[in-house]
């Protein structure tokens, strides 16, 4: 027996996105985003399903915020769907899609949780996309003034910001993988858009600061960890491309202003022509308040010719996997966490999402998901590891909440530590969400 104990101070919370929990999507004047188009087009979701109702949290949104507040945590961190503010992502603002994120703070507030507000988990207006997407310039603009409206909209009531949830699933798994909306197959395209996300991102973070909001500011990478299979260098080399193409690519240019030249090689190597205008380096490279770190899982690699994009393959381990099919990689997180700090200093830290995807379901009322319970442990204490070697840990949030909407596997795959009935909507708690719970309030746990 051990006792993993956490630091006085630290924050708990859990997570959400509006496509994946709200539904509601035609309703109050609530414009198309591309991940309507995209659930609606054969082929793309498993069993075609789509967030029309999902779990029905624009309805639902006050007992869920009791589930929070039974469960003790500190923040909620959800996300605003673009296309209820501005129906055509500029242009005319819809004073309903408003009120609906008001009474989801008030509420948050009143029951003493602080809501993390992300501004963009990749629901956007089918409009912007119509004219290009993220490949067009414009869509920048739509953005940071989507953003300024939101900061002050609810300047005083909501003080942490997250701009962009996981840049890297916004650009190359939608446009270069092309399993996420849009669903494009390009990496030209999908490198410049990863271009133009970061200028938004710099941008928004600079009207931040220009009109002074109250509060702190940051963005959300998502990660991943490949050991490599031996200490060849090739095989080294292989698995940094893999995690700086993650890491690096996205972290560097804001906290350093530059791009990592060794990916630079290497996308020039496959034909990539990347267009930086004049000034974009330096509207990237704002000073952020704090980083949100997404992590899952990780592998081992090595050097494999011509093989995918990086030119490397996973070796198989025979790891544990959650039902998601992702090996269990604990270690890959505190190694994450140290490869950052060694990087980029003593940044404040958030992890924004870590969590598992078992599918377990209620027998007489109770969902047993142990499988999620022991992932839970072992990450947290790769977390805790890191701590006490001093990385700047502020607060933990889990994904998620509850299950949802899990993209282009639809309502197959459940992450969520409260189940959620898709024919009933019912709600029902896990083994996890009790276990949570007692760690949130002893700020510790036992295993
Ligand atoms: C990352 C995403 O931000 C979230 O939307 C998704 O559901 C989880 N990971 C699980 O895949």
């Amino acid at each position: 027996m051990a006792i993993i104990q956490f630091p006085k101070g630290m924050k708990w919370g859990t997570a959400t996105a509006s496509y994946q929990i709200e539904g509601a999507t035609n309703e109050d004047g609530r414009g198309i985003s591309i991940w309507d188009t995209f659930s609606k087009t054969p082929g793309r979701v498993v069993n075609g399903d789509n967030g029309d109702i999902a779990c029905d949290s624009y309805h639902r949104y006050e007992e869920d915020v009791e589930l929070m507040k039974e469960l003790g945590i500190d923040v909620y961190r959800f996300s605003v769907a673009w296309p209820r503010i501005f129906p055509n992502g500029t242009g005319e603002v819809n004073q309903k899609g408003l009120d609906y994120y008001h009474r989801l703070v008030d509420k948050l507030l009143e029951n003493g949780i602080e809501p993390m507000c992300t501004l963009y988990h990749w629901d956007l207006p089918q409009a912007l996309q119509d004219n290009g997407g993220w490949n067009n310039r414009e869509t920048i603009d739509a953005f940071v003034n989507y953003a300024e409206l939101m900061f002050k909209e609810f300047d005083g009531k909501i003080k942490h910001w997250l701009t962009l949830n996981e840049p890297w699933c916004i650009s190359f798994l939608s446009n270069y993988i092309g399993v996420h909306a849009p669903g494009n197959e390009d990496l030209q395209l999908a490198t410049q858009i990863s271009h133009h996300l970061l200028v938004a991102h710099g941008r928004t973070v600079k009207k931040f600061r220009e009109i002074g909001i109250e509060g702190q500011i940051g963005f959300a990478p998502n990660t991943t960890w490949l050991e490599p299979y031996s200490t060849r260098q090739e095989d080294i080399d292989a698995c940094n491309r893999e995690i700086g193409w993650y890491i690096e690519w996205f972290m560097d240019p804001v906290f350093k202003g530059t791009y990592p030249k060794f990916m630079l090689d290497w996308f020039k190597k496959k034909g990539v022509e990347l267009e930086i205008q004049d000034g974009d380096m330096e509207d990237i490279h704002q000073p952020v308040d704090f980083l949100g770190i997404n992590y899952y899982t990780g592998h081992i690699a090595r050097y494999k010719e011509n093989e995918g994009l990086l030119d490397w393959e996973l070796v198989e381990m025979n790891y544990d996997r959650t039902d998601i099919g992702w090996p269990i990689f604990p270690e890959g997180f505190y190694n994450v966490l140290m490869r950052i700090k060694d990087s980029y200093g003593d940044i404040p830290i958030y992890i924004t999402e870590n969590g598992s995807c078992y599918n377990d379901e209620p027998e007489n009322g109770r969902v047993r998901d142990s499988g999620r319970i022991h992932y839970l442990q072992q990450h947290l204490t790769a977390l805790s590891r890191a701590i006490a070697s001093g990385v700047n840990v502020k607060g933990y949030i889990t994904w998620s909440l509850m299950d949802n909407f899990e993209w282009a596997e639809g309502y197959t795959m459940r992450f969520g530590i409260v189940h959620v009935n898709y024919r009933t909507l019912e709600r029902t708690k896990k083994d996890s969400y009790y276990w949570y719970k007692q760690t949130i309030a002893n700020n510790w746990f036992e295993k």
